[in-house]
């Protein structure tokens, strides 16, 4: 059996495998039961800006009783009970996490303001979290608002983050940077250990009968990876930090081909939604299988074979390759 153990944000794991921010990690049990299928960490559900902004103003259990007193993008929060219920219980959810298993707990602030972002940060490492994932979700639709007012704002958020709390801090990205690398070099720079690549959007669907907009959330597919494959190639090489695939990974394939590009650890949340927590073993003993079939004794081995830095062939991760699909394409037309 290969040795699958892995480094992250100075964690050390045994394996490269880590449990996604999602509903999965609510309840201990099932932490107990990804510990046991092989998973290297988790990634609790994320505890919500919004969250914290109730809690700020003391009124938390008082707007369950009273909703609609609530302005109306406040209102979803409050009833969100099989979700989180708020940054008491996902504080203690942390300290007793912690009490539940012996893998490395990664607790997940998930907004885009600094509304008391510190300070929970500051709670969630004395809750014992490991590290601390931040996911900046936010969507700039003012047209007044600057690309580079944007990323200023994600550079603050992060610098105030790692300013003020011990434990390494990821950053989980959007895809949807003018200039990724730029970014990342100064995220990094800020104090992220680490870049978890990429958040996948809620995407709403339009309801053509109905003339409404409908909340969709769909599960990923393996497709999805090639989007984090060719990023963390790119990236791997560029800087200091460590890098996390999240989105697509539903296969011990999906795992070697995150490995190679370069990353540390591939993450998953919708393959165990759809398959069960019993998956992570069943990628596990394939990734095993596959290492020994192949002659690699370890991941440490296989990672970043697929790098920009390994291949050193740029052309294939960049525009070039386009020349070289479409002339496929056309050849295969022809033929
Ligand atoms: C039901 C569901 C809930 C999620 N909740 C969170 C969350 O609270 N915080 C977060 O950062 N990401 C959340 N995510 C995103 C996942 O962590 C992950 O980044 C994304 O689903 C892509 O990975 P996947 O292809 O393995 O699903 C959620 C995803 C799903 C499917």
């Amino acid at each position: 059996m290969a040795n699958l153990e892995s480094t992250y944000l100075g964690l050390q794991l045994k394996s490269p495998l880590v449990v996604s921010s999602c509903p999965l990690s609510y309840h201990l049990d099932n932490l107990r039961r990804m510990e046991a299928a092989g998973a290297g960490a988790v990634v609790l559900y994320s505890l919500f800006e919004e969250q914290i902004e109730l809690a700020e103003m003391g009124f938390s259990s008082y707007y369950t009783e009273h909703n609609e007193e609530l302005p109306e993008a406040l209102r979803h929060v409050a009833s969100m009970k099989e979700y989180n219920q708020g940054a008491g219980s996902y504080l203690a959810h942390i300290y007793q996490a912690k009490q539940a298993v012996s893998i490395p707990i990664i607790g997940s602030l998930n907004g885009y303001y600094n509304s008391g972002w510190t300070r929970y940060a500051r709670l969630i490492e004395a809750a014992g979290a490991d590290a601390l994932e931040l996911n900046i979700y936010y969507l700039p639709t003012k047209p007044h608002i600057t690309a580079a007012e944007v990323e200023q704002m994600y550079i603050d958020l992060v610098r105030d983050v790692t300013e003020s709390v011990r434990i390494p801090v990821a950053v989980k990205l959007s895809p949807y940077f003018s200039a990724l690398a730029n970014i990342s070099r100064r995220l990094v720079g800020a104090g992220a250990s680490g870049l978890v690549l990429f958040n996948r959007f809620y995407q709403p669907d339009f309801d053509i009968v109905n003339r409404a907009i409908i909340p969709s959330l769909d599960l990923s597919v393996s497709s999805e990876l090639r989007l984090r494959l060719r990023w963390v190639a790119l990236l791997s090489d560029q800087n200091d930090v460590d890098l996390a695939i999240t989105g697509g990974v539903h296969t011990a394939e999906d795992t070697i081909k995150g490995i190679m590009a370069g990353a540390n650890v591939v993450m998953m949340a919708s393959a165990l939604i759809q398959n069960g927590i019993g998956h992570l073993s069943t990628i596990e003993n394939e990734l095993n299988q596959w290492l020994d079939n192949n002659g690699y004794k370890s991941t440490k081995e296989i990672r970043g074979l697929l790098s920009h830095a390994q291949i050193g062939d740029s052309a294939a991760l960049e525009r070039a390759n386009y020349l070289n699909v479409l002339r496929t394409a056309r050849s295969q037309e022809g033929s």
